[in-house]
């Protein structure tokens, strides 16, 4: 359905557990080909490292895995501001074969056209899929990991920008963003973003209370546009909370 469902969680070591719970969840659902889309920014570090650690990188079965980014920001592939450079660092150069990460392009591709970066990445989610029509029956991910930013968006999907409201395209660029760091983005388009049996935000912190109080009352911002044809959870820290909503 398209409704969210909230899960409270006590602090940010919890939440990283309750999101790793999910991801193992989704990949045993699912016997064969699994197709996760990560997230950047700080919320899903330690998520990524909790699934390096013994207990949970001896059950994955990371052959059948594959990993992909939800938005990028242009800046070199080793950048540590690079999303999926985080992603790898964190756990995927660890435990992944590398043929089954697959990245925005952001250094063979004109640094100063994110729609070149875009393009090429549009093309290998529709290989990938082996289809360039979403069909709601078969979504094209399994799991798509989600942030919340200070100004509601998700993904590089920034209130008031076109990228928003982009009903065609599976990938789109973005020129310049709306919060730090200031350099022009990536990002898969909302409905690429729903085409999935999970989409799970992590959301932490004090910094998100304020935020998050807008959004559940309902403002029309991205990261409120952004729900999976399936299943969406909010997986939200009591930190993070407002006082309202709070147990
Ligand atoms: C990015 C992320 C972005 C992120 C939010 C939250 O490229 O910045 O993909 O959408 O999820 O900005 O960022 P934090 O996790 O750092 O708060």
């Amino acid at each position: 359905s398209h409704e969210r469902k909230i899960i409270p969680v006590a602090d940010p070591a919890a939440l990283a557990k309750a999101a790793a719970e999910r991801v193992i969840a989704r990949i045993e659902q699912n016997p064969g080909r699994v197709a996760v889309c990560l997230t950047g920014g700080s919320s899903p570090k330690a998520l990524y490292q909790l699934l390096a650690t013994r207990e949970y990188r001896d059950t994955i079965p990371w052959d059948r895995i594959d990993w992909f980014i939800g938005d990028e920001r242009l800046v070199p592939r080793k950048d540590p501001l690079h999303n999926m450079c985080m992603a790898r660092q964190a756990f995927l150069d660890r435990c992944a074969p590398a043929a089954n990460v697959h990245p925005i392009a952001t250094d063979t591709a004109d640094l100063n056209d994110p729609d070149v970066s875009a393009a090429l990445y549009e093309n290998e989610l529709m290989a990938f899929y082996g289809a360039e029509q979403l069909d709601p029956a078969r979504p094209l991910f399994d799991l798509v990991l989600m942030g919340v930013g200070p100004d509601g968006h998700t993904a590089s999907l920034f209130p008031g920008y076109p990228a928003v409201a982009e009903s065609a395209r599976w990938v789109v660029g973005v020129p310049k963003a709306n919060v730090e760091p200031f350099v022009p983005r990536v990002t898969l388009t909302l409905p690429t973003l729903a085409s999935c049996r999970e989409m799970l935000f992590e959301i932490a912190g004090e910094s998100k209370r304020a935020i998050l109080a807008r959004l559940l009352a309902g403002e029309d911002l991205p990261a409120n546009r952004a729900r999976s044809q399936h299943e969406t959870v909010w997986l939200v820290d009591q930190a993070a909370l407002p006082e309202d909503f709070r147990g």
